[in-house]
């Protein structure tokens, strides 16, 4: 069962798997682990993702918008979803009917849900997020308790949790952090004080790592489901694995003369004779552009620079030196032999961050998810295979 195009993204979902295992070994048994999907699981796949990481212990699933919840509830997938996003008061009956879990911030917003949950005659959940620092979704937090009272009194609408979300704590200091979360917990006592008994939330991946008091009764992991790390220090508190790799094959190698321009602008002439291959991937890939004379790759477990600028489908490598021909295999990001190409550094090529790098792969490049050294399944343009 291969895929028709040789550029892919392997996912060990096994690795995905250790993951999870991991961060609930340093959460407390009591907190639950919600699994960040959002972004098809930040270029990873959404329901193979969501699938593998319920049966290793995450028990509730988030995503940003209604689309990606429909495509997990499609798959056959029950378990909670939260919509951490903003969904459209006309989608309302959408989230009621699906047994969604929404986010709650505005009065217009409730009010649809609650309307379209009495219509429905069924009740919906939602998490009311308090703003404390992040200066995006969420009420301030001195409106907290008014309006979780407000929403709380809406008929067929039941408060479910209380949750914010932290800009900060992937810096080296953790001060501003620790306010959002000391502020959160001034909310969360006020309610409290006022009866109401909560599933309160706040920790993503760095505050999970650095921030144990930031747990809480849930935890939401996205960028360390993943195998990836929000800051470089934080590699020694947790072992994670990276999920996904990306390779492709050489389309066409030739002999260049010195000063053989290549590419689109001519931005890069050939110093000397240079063994040049072309690779079937581009930026609309989601090989960013940003990589143009910046990038490297693997070839046969070496390293080989990017040369010339990215094109939509395609861009150009240096493999002089090498006995490269047409049809050798190159890795673009992940491990071959003795080296390894990581996110991390694909990001600062790119001068971007780690989450960027992978959310960009396009679905033109199939996804094949590997468990116990096999393949799976296979996702492409084409659908999916398992
Ligand atoms: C509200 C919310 N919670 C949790 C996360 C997961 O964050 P991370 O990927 O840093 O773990 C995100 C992602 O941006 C988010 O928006």
């Amino acid at each position: 069962m291969a895929p028709i195009r040789s550029t892919v993204a392997d996912i060990v979902l096994d690795h995905i798997a250790h993951n999870v295992q991991a961060v609930r070994g340093i959460i407390p048994a009591r907190t639950e682990l919600m699994a960040v999907v959002k972004a098809d699981a930040y270029g990873h796949g959404a329901i193979e993702v969501a699938s593998l990481a319920l049966s290793a212990g995450a028990t509730r699933l988030g995503v940003a918008v209604l689309d990606e919840a429909i495509e997990l509830r499609r798959a056959g997938i029950a378990a909670p979803i939260h919509i951490l996003g903003y969904v459209e008061p006309e989608c309302a009956e959408q989230v009621v009917k699906l047994g969604l879990t929404a986010t709650a911030y505005d009065r217009e917003s409730v009010l649809a849900l609650s309307g379209a949950a009495t219509r429905l005659a069924r009740k919906v959940k939602v998490h009311v997020e308090i703003d404390t620092g992040m200066g995006r979704l969420g009420v301030r937090p001195q409106d907290a308790v008014g309006f979780a009272e407000l929403a709380i009194s809406l008929p067929h609408l039941e408060v479910e949790g209380v949750f914010s979300h932290l800009a900060c704590a992937d810096a080296a200091d953790l001060s501003s952090a620790r306010g959002q979360i000391t502020a959160f917990h001034e909310c969360c006592m006020r309610l409290e004080s006022r009866g109401h008994r909560l599933t309160k939330h706040i920790a993503n991946t760095a505050a999970i790592l650095a921030l144990r008091e930031s747990h809480l009764d849930m935890v939401r992991l996205g960028l360390g489901l993943y195998g990836m790390y929000p800051a470089p220090y934080m590699k020694s508190l947790v072992k994670l694995h990276p999920a996904m790799s990306l390779r492709s094959r050489l389309s066409h190698v030739k002999w260049v003369e010195d000063k053989t321009p290549i590419g689109y602008g001519w931005t890069y002439r050939a110093a000397g004779q240079r063994l040049i291959a072309t690779v079937p991937i581009g930026y609309a890939d989601g090989y960013s552009r940003r990589l143009s004379n910046v990038g490297q790759a693997l070839v046969a477990g070496q390293r080989v620079p990017l040369v010339g600028r990215v094109c939509m489908d395609q861009c150009m490598f240096d493999v002089t030196g090498l006995a490269a021909k047409t049809g050798d295999e190159i890795v673009l990001l992940g491990r071959a032999e003795q080296d390894e190409i990581t996110v991390d550094e694909v990001a600062a090529w790119m001068g971007t961050i780690n989450y960027e790098v992978t959310c960009l792969i396009s679905r033109r490049v199939a996804r094949v998810f590997w468990r116990n050294n096999v393949v799976s399944g296979v996702r492409s343009l084409l659908g999916r295979m398992h």
